[in-house]
């Protein structure tokens, strides 16, 4: 398939990018380079530095590429961020997401990937959270792409637009030793946590120890990027039989102590860790239920494991210390 994928320069978006070519199909890639990096995008895909915000310039592409899918990864991501600066994310985002819909539907393009977030899940009734769970955005940022999420389903209401909105909870771990995370400023928990391994920083702070948890620190599900992009994949191939949302997690959560100490183990450098004050906004615990895509798309997880995260992590981290930078 020829597909379009806005921010394919990212982290996640890269990876995914790279699976698909790999796959044989053809990516066109929209970045404005904000975040994302022009190194991450594979060699194969046709790159274009652009902006969503930019209609004329939508118009164009998918009057010259013709995409049979668009996987939408361009967004502002940071929970924190999103609280101090509303409008980048209930403005940017909605209005972006919104352009890119318009696009599509123009353009004749039927399906559609959405990039969403376990940030929709403020308040679980349940542990592991499944799809159904009621929606409780915990910020402008989860709002945001709830949000995109219900023009979708207009979209496909009232114009056979076909959909997957993908509910990632915790991504984290490197396709490959040169193909990884990449954030300024980084604010992720496994990377700032290798960074203290690579002697960039003195220490990690924990940010509290006084949750309702074993340990006390927080509980998340984390994902390997490389099992994220499989999803993404299935789901494009199975749009035809319909749109779907998915939660996609391990479905095992470990706590922030937890992770550092595999990345004791695995980087053999003590990584000081000194305890600070919760960060507004963090939940106790978030694991995904994904047993919805597991079953109807037969997805399972390559790396569960969070050593084989950790260490696939800790090779881009090693090699790459400045990032794409280099
Ligand atoms: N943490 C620390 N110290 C740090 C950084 C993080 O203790 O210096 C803790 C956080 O408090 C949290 C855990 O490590 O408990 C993971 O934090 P991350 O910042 O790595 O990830 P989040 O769970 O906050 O957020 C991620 C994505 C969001 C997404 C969310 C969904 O970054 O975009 O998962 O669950 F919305």
């Amino acid at each position: 398939m020829k597909i379009l994928v806005t921010g394919g320069a990212g982290y996640i978006g890269s990876t995914v990018v790279s699976e698909l070519v790999k796959a044989g199909d053809d990516v066109v890639v929209i970045d404005n380079l904000s975040q994302g990096h022009r190194a991450a995008v594979h060699r194969d895909a046709i790159f274009i530095e652009g902006d969503l915000a930019d209609r004329s310039l939508l118009d164009s592409i998918m009057a010259e590429h013709q995409p049979e899918g668009i996987m939408h990864f361009a967004s502002n991501t940071l929970v924190g961020e999103s609280v101090e600066k509303p409008f980048l994310y209930l403005g940017d985002n909605v209005r972006n997401g919104l352009n890119l819909l318009e696009g599509a539907i123009d353009h004749g393009v039927r399906r559609f990937i959405l990039s969403s977030t376990a940030n929709l899940f403020d308040d679980p009734e349940r542990i592991p959270i499944a799809a159904d769970e009621r929606i409780v955005p915990g910020s402008p940022y989860g709002e945001s792409k709830y949000l995109l999420e219900r023009l979708l389903f207009w979209m496909d209401a009232l114009y056979g637009l076909r959909y997957a909105a993908l509910r990632y909870f915790n991504a984290c771990g490197a396709a490959s030793p040169d193909l990884g995370e990449d954030h300024d400023p980084e604010t992720h928990l496994i990377p700032l946590v290798l960074q203290v391994a690579l002697g960039q920083r003195n220490s990690l702070t924990i940010f509290g120890d006084n949750y309702d948890t074993s340990d006390g620190t927080c509980i998340r599900d984390y994902i390997h990027v490389l099992d994220l992009a499989q999803a993404h994949i299935l789901a494009l191939r199975a749009l035809d039989e319909g749109s779907r949302v998915y939660n996609l997690g391990n479905g095992n959560g470990f706590s922030v102590k937890e992770v550092v100490e595999m990345a004791r183990r695995v980087t053999g450098h003590p990584i000081p860790a000194v305890m600070g004050s919760r960060r507004p906004g963090d939940p106790a615990t978030l694991i995904a239920d994904s047993v919805a895509i597991r079953q109807e798309l037969g997805w399972l997880p390559q790396f569960p494991d969070l050593r084989d995260i950790i260490e696939s992590a800790w090779l881009w981290h090693s090699q790459h210390p400045h990032g794409y930078e280099e």
